[in-house]
């Protein structure tokens, strides 16, 4: 194939896929038609994707090495301007495709009108978003393991801290606060592994699939998926080009990941309230009320929490975008880009200001040591001692029920009866009853995944041990 080297580079037309029109765009289409405003965000994975799709067709010879050249060497170029902010955005030119080939062809002339061949923009922007959405995918998997590190450090930190446990809202059973933190480290653990199951899915390469059937050159679409570095190709050409459920993944995957950010803010926001006092927050990350010269509020775990809803939205977005479209492409999908930059962004600094906020927070931990046995905390520990005794569960806790109800009447606590108050209640009650304490309910607790201190240290070495794992099968890959 020859190249045009005196190719025109007069301007292209302004409407690239305007050859069978006759009449110009109404304005209020043009407007409503365009993305340029928000998918100039994919000109770095654009390029990218018509880079390799260029060095395809040259060693396919469906172009010729030298367009090749001017091609790459062009969109080089394109790339750098738009890097130093020197590119002109067209809003005539539509979208983020359409503006870099334009630009292109005023550059290079008629090799810029060959890049074209053998694709269509369903493949292209499908191609686009898949690559942004694996370095979303990749940017946020760092940012969970920073907050799990940051929930480590603190367990680790406040290992001898005690606070009440809670069902109901109502304190229940003593615990420690790294069995608390742990807890979360758990839930974005599991995060942690849909978004690396999400990545798996969306590493796969549309590109080649041209406008929904294929194409009709001698392409190799194994180059192109290995040069953008996908694991395989998309297998079916209509589902290539329509396909958003990698989007979908990645809402999921977020909202979940804000919801369980939600939960931690939500607890912050008590702790550090009046009502608890369990935990102070930093002057760096607490602000201040305008007309009330005292407050010191948690914005951050509120904000946090308010933008979970955002991130929620944009998942019933995501499915409701897709869940009337036929196949194959439809223009639909260009709606897919602005709920998936905002949820990647938005988990990105939510999970990024809390994992910086965990290690400037402190707590009160005589308070939470106070409150871990008040309000009859220990009044499990008073049935099961009667049960390690013989008396049937249920007996005991009837009894310890109505020891309660009368140290609630009298203004008592549990720990302060007498050997002889215990055993008018239940005459298993032994001198050893004396000893149950917040020590002795702490350390009973040793089964798996209790709260025993010693139990509670083995679960925070091997979450580390896990985080460490993943740490180096991910610099492996
Ligand atoms: N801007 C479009 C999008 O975001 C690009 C694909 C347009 N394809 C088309 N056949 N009109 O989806």
């Amino acid at each position: 194939m020859s190249t045009d080297s005196t190719g025109s580079n007069e301007a292209p037309p302004i409407k690239l896929w305007g050859g069978r029109f006759s009449g110009d765009t109404n304005a209020l289409v043009d407007a409503f038609n365009a993305s340029i405003d928000f998918d100039r965000r994919l000109y770095r994975e654009d390029i990218a994707g018509s880079i390799a799709h260029a060095r395809m067709l040259a060693s396919r010879e469906i172009i010729s090495t030298e367009d090749r050249d001017a091609i790459v060497a062009g969109l080089e170029a394109i790339r750098d301007e738009i890097d130093a902010d020197e590119f002109e955005f067209r809003i005539d030119r539509e979208d983020i495709h359409l503006n870099i080939e334009a630009a292109l062809i005023e550059r290079i002339g008629d090799a810029g009108r060959r890049l074209h061949t053998g694709r269509s923009r369903n493949d292209q922007v499908a191609t686009d978003t898949r690559l942004f959405a694996r370095a979303a995918c990749d940017q946020i998997l760092i940012e969970l393991r920073q907050m799990r590190s940051a929930l480590l450090e603190l367990a680790e930190r406040e290992a001898e801290t005690v606070m009440p446990g809670y069902t109901h809202l109502q304190r229940a059973q003593p615990i420690l606060l790294a069995h608390h933190l742990l807890a979360y480290e758990a839930m974005f653990a599991r995060d942690t592994e849909r978004f690396a199951q999400a990545r798996a899915r969306v590493n796969v390469s549309p590109l080649g699939a041209g406008a929904l059937a294929g194409v009709t050159y001698p392409i190799d679409r194994e180059m192109t998926a290995e040069e953008l570095g996908f694991e395989g190709i998309a297998t079916n050409s209509l589902d290539a080009v329509s396909d958003r459920d990698f989007a979908v993944d990645i809402h999921s995957a977020a909202a979940l990941a804000m919801v369980h950010l939600s939960r931690l803010s939500e607890e912050i926001i008590l702790w550090v309230s009046a009502e608890f006092r369990f935990a102070n927050l930093d002057d760096a990350f607490a602000t201040g009320s305008s007309i009330m010269p005292q407050k010191k509020n948690a914005d951050v775990a509120e904000l946090t929490r308010g933008k979970s809803a955002r991130v929620i939205g944009n998942l019933m977005q995501s499915l409701a975008l897709l869940k009337s479209q036929p196949l194959a492409y439809n223009k639909d999908n260009q709606e897919d880009k602005e709920p998936l930059f905002d949820t990647v962004d938005t988990l990105l600094i939510s999970l990024r200001v809390m994992s910086a906020m965990l290690p400037t927070m402190t707590f009160n931990a005589r308070d939470t040591a106070e409150a871990a046995v008040a309000d009859f905390a220990l009044a499990t520990d008073y049935a099961d001692y009667l049960a390690k005794r013989n008396v049937p569960f249920r007996e005991a806790h009837e009894a310890i029920g109505a020891l309660v109800a009368r140290c609630e009447a009298e203004g008592r606590t549990l720990e302060e009866l007498s050997l002889e108050e215990l055993q008018a209640a239940h005459s298993a009650f032994e001198a050893d009853a004396l000893d149950i304490n917040l020590e002795s309910a702490l350390a009973a607790r040793d089964v798996p995944g209790g709260t025993a201190p010693a139990t509670v240290a083995a679960a925070r070495e091997a979450a580390l041990a896990r985080l460490t794992a993943e740490g180096s099968e991910g610099s492996e890959a």
